[in-house]
């Protein structure tokens, strides 16, 4: 019996960082830089950073295993697994195929989602709709990022300001946990350069060039990309709340994509929600892409800030240009 009306909650939450630091002091040792650049211009100290032998999937596992321990669910009670993230294990097979396996899970439906930073909402609200349809009834979904693997420690720019980690979160139908209210998701493709990848796909396949070229590092326009992510984050987060009849007085707790300080700073000021209200823990760990979200709701109710009866906001941009709301209802 299918129920559009039955809500679908996060039964459980789990992440995981992998264990080697890096900090701003040690970058500064690789590349033209110091500890006072960058935490004055991002606000971040420091990032974990995976080791050779750990994959996307292995980070995956961790927080995935993590999450159902919390969920107090079996592996096989699983029957969609979701993967958010831009930097797979291989281009094919999906890593959340690879996760499957390495979960121990036969039989159930696996694909990767790609929203760059926004991947894990959107496939949140992929899985919700998915769970709502009636055809499958417990989604683990995941946001894992091994950035290191595509950052070019050359090039200062970019190089400080990323990490790697993997949040999870396990979805059913009814049960205890925070509520899945609502989604906004949305993207425009006109200027990809922005924040890309540009080789290795179908467009410029691997080449000599393209190596020389180091076109198979992450490339970005960070004075663009900061103007958009404020303006796309404090739409899809206005947005989202109109349309729920909400006003930004009703948020307590905002969970930000965790790319920036000062692009979170900004969106507190544009929603006129105070900076008290809004989750960051990106000081730790950089910006971890599609495992921000959920590396920082895991930590946010592991410390005990939720209380039942309030509302949470999420709110992320990415490469696309991607952008993605949700309201969770504790
Ligand atoms: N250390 C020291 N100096 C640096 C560094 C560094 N690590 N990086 C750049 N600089 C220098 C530049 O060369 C430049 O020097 P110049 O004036 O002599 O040319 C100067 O610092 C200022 O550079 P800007 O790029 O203008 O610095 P800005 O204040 O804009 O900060 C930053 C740069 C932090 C990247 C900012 O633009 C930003 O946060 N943008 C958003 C990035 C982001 O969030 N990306 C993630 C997107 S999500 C996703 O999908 C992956």
């Amino acid at each position: 019996m299918t129920s559009n009306s039955s809500a679908i909650v996060l039964l459980g939450l789990g992440s995981h960082a992998p264990k080697n630091r890096l900090t701003n002091l040690e970058l500064s040792k690789k590349v033209d830089t110091s500890d006072e650049w960058i935490f004055s211009r991002t606000g971040i100290s420091e990032r974990r950073i995976a080791s050779d032998e750990e994959a996307t999937s292995d980070l995956a596992l961790c927080a995935a295993q993590n999450a159902l321990k919390d969920a107090d669910v079996l592996p096989d009670e699983i029957d969609l697994v979701v993967v958010a993230t831009i930097t797979p294990d291989m281009t094919f097979p999906s890593t959340a195929c690879l996760l499957q396996h390495k979960l121990g899970l036969r039989n159930v439906c696996c694909f990767d989602l790609e929203a760059a930073c926004s991947g894990f909402v959107y496939a949140l609200d992929v899985a919700d709709a998915l769970l709502r349809s009636g055809r499958y009834k417990k989604a683990l979904v995941v946001g894992a990022e091994k950035l290191s693997s595509i950052i070019d420690w050359e090039d200062r720019s970019t190089c400080v300001l990323f990490g790697d980690g993997a949040g999870a979160a396990v979805l059913g139908r009814d049960g205890a946990g925070p509520r899945l209210d609502g989604f906004l998701c949305g993207a425009d493709g006109a200027n990809p350069s922005l924040l890309c990848q540009p080789a290795g796909g179908s467009s410029r396949p691997a080449s000599n060039e393209t190596l020389t070229r180091r076109e198979h590092f992450l490339k970005m326009n960070g004075r663009e990309i900061f103007k958009n992510a404020v303006r796309v984050m404090e739409y899809a987060g206005r947005t989202l709340l109109e349309r729920h009849g909400l006003t930004p007085d009703d948020v307590d707790h905002v969970i930000p994509h965790q790319a920036n300080r000062r692009i979170v700073e900004s969106l507190s000021q544009r929603l006129s929600i105070p900076m008290d209200k809004f989750y960051c823990n990106l000081e730790k760990y950089g910006n971890t892409s599609a495992a921000s979200i959920p590396i920082a709701m895991d930590e946010a109710r592991r410390s005990g800030i939720f209380k039942s009866g309030e509302t949470g906001l999420l709110v992320a941009f990415g490469a696309g240009l991607t952008w993605a709301s949700a309201i969770l209802r504790f």
